[in-house]
């Protein structure tokens, strides 16, 4: 794959047409190397996220052995890929031709299940097989998430004694786990969580293998600087202290974003310019979903070819290239005044749901890939500016974004 030392440096030499996803795999080794430091147990890392080979590389090769799985093809690709890996398969709704298989032809041996009828399916599935792990998914508010997922999934507190107890009859290993939601900005939702998880504990008399605390940990985005990631870990730490499990409990976390977001940005091209709209040439049907249906401002950085843009910064919105309407990206996102025609945007932390919800609608589809060597635009690893919050663009480190305009 193609090196560049920027997006600035790719722009200038390919003069791309199509958007360019730029990964930096050095951002990737930090994130994991700081969850498999930090956080008080095992990591599984979320695959839906973004499940491109070179990020998945990355994430094994700094030391991660676990993975949190969703579907077929995610346990396919990483049965075929790490041989000695172990899957969870995490999904609380699944086929039971697809337990079946996970199963009998991959070994698969962790399940999560949030309902009788789920519980029945896995045990019947599996052709009542003895060495289950079954894990117990618990609904808890996800009031501080950016991205809600416990309307969908998840027992109510008031049920889940009675499913653990269903469970723990047919388990070999049994655990509880949870999702606080995505893009969660206070360490606290955890603390809520693991309350939650004793109080389950002291309710059902079970004594549990596994507690996992689920994905939800943030990056950072224009407008959300979440608290340091320390702090997460901490809270995680002094809540897991209290809970009344043995030494042998396995204690799981799922990250997804927070491992890979810093890891890609997407460099884009503006092809029409109405107003304060700019229409480029990647959107909500390719790797900027978020931004399109959750209204995430990612970081920018303007890249002109040739000649210099004048430095008075205006909020602008986004169209992606597809013929829907929906395909509007609000922003604001600050860049220039003289945007134009053939002017490149360098979209910041698009690594996590980025590439892994591209779509191929209406035509507007790209694979095309590089490496850059630099530092992504924010980062929550390291010294970071937290507290420097510019008002206008919402960027922590929107000093670095002007200087680097010239
Ligand atoms: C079961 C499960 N685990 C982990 C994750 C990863 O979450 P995040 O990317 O917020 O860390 C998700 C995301 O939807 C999930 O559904």
């Amino acid at each position: 794959m193609e090196k560049f030392p920027s997006a600035r440096a790719l722009a200038r030499s390919l003069a791309p047409i199509n958007p360019v996803t730029c990964l930096r795999p050095h951002a990737v080794r930090r994130a994991v190397h700081f969850f498999l430091n930090a956080f008080p147990g095992e990591i599984l890392y979320a695959v839906k996220t973004n499940p491109r080979p070179e990020v998945l590389d990355e994430v094994y090769d700094a030391g991660v052995r676990n993975f949190d799985v969703a579907s077929l093809a995610e346990i396919e690709l990483i049965a075929g890929r790490y041989p000695d890996a172990r899957m969870a398969f995490m999904n609380p709704v699944k086929n039971r031709d697809v337990i079946r298989r996970a199963y009998e032809e991959f070994r698969v041996r962790h399940f999560v299940l949030d309902s009788e009828e789920e519980l029945n399916k896995i045990v019947e599935a599996t052709g009542h097989a003895q060495d289950l792990s079954l894990l117990v998914r618990l609904a808890v508010p996800n009031h501080h998430s950016e991205l809600e997922l416990s309307s969908k999934y998840g027992v109510q507190p008031d049920a889940a004694p009675d499913l653990l107890i269903a469970a723990r009859q047919v388990a070999s290993r049994l655990g509880v786990a949870f999702h606080v939601g995505s893009q969660c900005m206070q360490p606290s939702a955890w603390g809520t969580a693991l309350h939650m998880v004793r109080d389950l504990i002291l309710k059902s008399g079970i004594i549990l293998d596994i507690v996992d605390v689920g994905g939800g940990f943030p990056s950072v985005y224009p407008y959300m600087t979440p608290p340091p990631l320390t702090d997460y870990m901490r809270e995680i730490t002094a809540a897991v202290d209290k809970l009344p499990i043995s030494e042998s409990c396995e204690i799981w976390a799922e990250p997804g974003r927070a491992l890979v977001a810093e890891g890609a940005s997407t460099l884009v091209r503006v092809e029409m310019r109405r107003g304060d709209n700019l229409y480029i040439n990647d959107g909500t049907y390719g790797s900027l979903f978020d931004a399109g249906s959750l209204n995430f401002i990612y970081p920018v950085r303007p890249i002109r070819t040739e000649g210099r843009f004048q430095k008075p910064l205006i909020g602008y919105a986004f169209y992606g290239p597809t013929c829907d309407s929906l395909d509007h990206m609000k922003g604001p996102f600050y860049l220039p005044a003289d945007m134009r025609e053939g002017d490149y945007i360098e979209i910041g932390q698009t690594g996590a749901y980025g590439c892994a919800m591209r779509t191929k609608f209406n035509g507007f589809h790209s694979d095309e890939t590089v490496v850059l060597r630099d530092e992504p635009m924010l980062t929550a690893y390291g010294d970071r500016i937290a507290a420097q919050n510019d008002t206008t663009t919402g960027l922590s480190g929107s000093a670095v974004l002007l200087e680097q305009m010239k």
